[in-house]
């Protein structure tokens, strides 16, 4: 039986108190000298801490998640002295074939050296220490099904956290080289080849757009208690239209406010008659008006790119979807040619379609064709939003909440009901005054009822 050994953490150069992230090792295991035993973390490098020497583990001195400084024991060592003296070149690259393994011929082959960083055999600093370097990594491969989730991965030179780091971000560890000891991969070189892919001109002309890295996973339960629920069919498909039309529509949103006073007394005061016919003349209704008669101002609102982006369709036709929220998700109910309706019927329609959605009876029909969609949120409360264009629309108003504000009007201060609104709209087709105008219009609109009805 060898010498026992303590051993300590090494110098490790400015950093001190840093966090143990994995273990590599426990009691018993047989480890050869250059072997990671430890790998610690600080803010800006991860080290892998190598065995001195060849032995067999005793006992752990720290755990995952302690912190340690230079001289911190970390375990103790049951020393093989001939092992430890003669490192043995890595072995070849059938190794596993052999009948007889000897723990030093079963460990991976390091890859070739690379980049300025390594530290060769002779070095006096014992430690792959990686302060953020410059680019060591290799180029990136072309994008396309071998760059992530290769079978290179499993041969790659990596401490079992680096592994789960790059496992992580879906990246390949046949392709990063190694920038630490003995061309060992370091969760710095999976942070650089990580970037170098991301700034690859490529990556940009696969997609014909851009491509994003994923949200890395991450296990919520370490930090507390969680609950999963699955998200409904339709909140997964109109999450998908809704990312889609985010992050490919230059959207703009400019803000207004409209003086609903007079509407509003307009609209109260047609609300018997209204009840007398089983509607209920909602604020939606004159919204939807308010929509048609600006659209019909403003054609380019009322159109479409075609898919190569070379040509507007303007439509002829007024249809407008209203946002419903349901149980399973958003739908979009589109009222089919509103400027041939009244208020009445359009109060009606409103209704019903939006019971329809949430009764889950609405058709695919129902909700197809629409020029403009209005998102209200006026019932919930909130002084303003930016709504999310309704591809292939161009523009969608979001209405806030109406409230009583003091205006100054003809020398003194009144109240009056003042409804904060937005649109969001495609700037590729819309210019800015363009949108500034056409919701100064619907507030003028919607200030004069008469605007709306004649
Ligand atoms: N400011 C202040 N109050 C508002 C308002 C606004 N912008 N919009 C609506 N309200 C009030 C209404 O006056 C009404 O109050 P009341 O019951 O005292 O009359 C209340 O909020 C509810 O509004 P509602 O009658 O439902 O009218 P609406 O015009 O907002 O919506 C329908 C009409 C038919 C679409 C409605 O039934 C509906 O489904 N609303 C929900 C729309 C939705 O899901 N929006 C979320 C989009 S993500």
């Amino acid at each position: 039986m060898g010498a026992e050994k303590e051993i300590l953490v090494p110098d490790i150069g400015d950093f001190h108190d840093v966090e143990v992230v994995d273990v590599a090792v426990k009691p018993g295991d047989t480890v050869k000298q250059e072997d990671t035993l430890f790998t610690i973390e600080s803010e800006k490098a991860s080290m892998d801490i190598p065995s001195p020497a060849a032995g067999v583990v005793k006992e752990l001195r720290v755990k995952k998640g302690d912190r340690v400084s230079m001289g911190s024991p970390v375990l103790l060592l049951v020393q093989d002295g001939a092992a430890a003296e003669t490192p043995k070149p890595a072995p070849p690259a059938k190794a596993e074939k052999k009948p007889a393994r000897t723990a030093k011929e079963s460990a991976p082959a390091p890859p070739p050296a690379v980049g300025s960083a390594q530290v060769g055999a002779e070095d006096p600093a014992p430690y792959a220490v990686a302060p953020t370097p410059g680019p060591r990594s290799a180029p990136p491969a072309p994008i396309g099904s071998e760059t992530v989730g290769g079978s290179q991965s499993a041969r790659a030179y990596a401490s079992p956290a680096t592994r789960k780091f790059a496992r992580e971000l879906g990246i390949d560890l046949g392709l990063v080289r190694g920038g630490g000891r003995k061309g060992r991969i370091l969760i710095e070189d999976v942070k650089s080849f990580t970037k170098a892919v991301m700034t690859d001109n490529r990556v940009f002309q696969k997609s014909g757009g851009f491509a994003m890295p994923e949200i890395p996973p991450v296990d919520f339960s370490k930090f507390g208690p969680v609950e999963t629920r699955e998200l409904s069919r339709l909140k997964r498909l109109s999450g998908q239209n809704l990312h889609r039309n985010w992050v490919t529509i230059p959207h703009v949103t400019q803000f207004d406010e409209a003086d609903i006073t007079e509407l509003e007394e307009f609209r109260k005061s047609q609300q018997d008659q209204a009840t007398k016919k089983n509607i209920k003349l909602t604020l939606l209704t004159f919204l939807v008006k308010a929509a048609v008669v600006a659209l019909r101002k403003n054609p380019d609102f009322n159109s479409s790119l075609t898919p190569d982006g070379g040509a507007l369709v303007t439509k002829q036709y007024f249809h407008i979807g209203f946002a419903v929220n349901t149980d399973q998700g958003l739908m979009v109910p589109v009222i089919r040619d509103a400027d041939q309706k009244g208020l009445f019927d359009i109060a009606r329609e409103l209704a019903e379609l939006a019971e329809k959605a949430r009764s889950k009876k609405i058709k695919p029909a129902e909700m197809q064709g629409g020029c403009f969609t209005i998102s209200s949120l006026g019932h919930v409360g909130g002084t303003a939003f930016t709504p999310i264009i309704n591809a292939p629309e161009v523009a969608i108003m979001g209405v806030s909440r109406a409230a009583m504000k003091p205006v100054y009007m003809d020398g003194k201060f009144e109240p009056h009901l003042l409804l904060p609104f937005s649109v969001s709209y495609d700037h590729r087709v819309i210019d800015g005054v363009a949108a500034a105008e056409f919701a100064h219009y619907i507030s003028t609109l919607l200030a004069d009822i008469r605007e709306i009805l004649l």
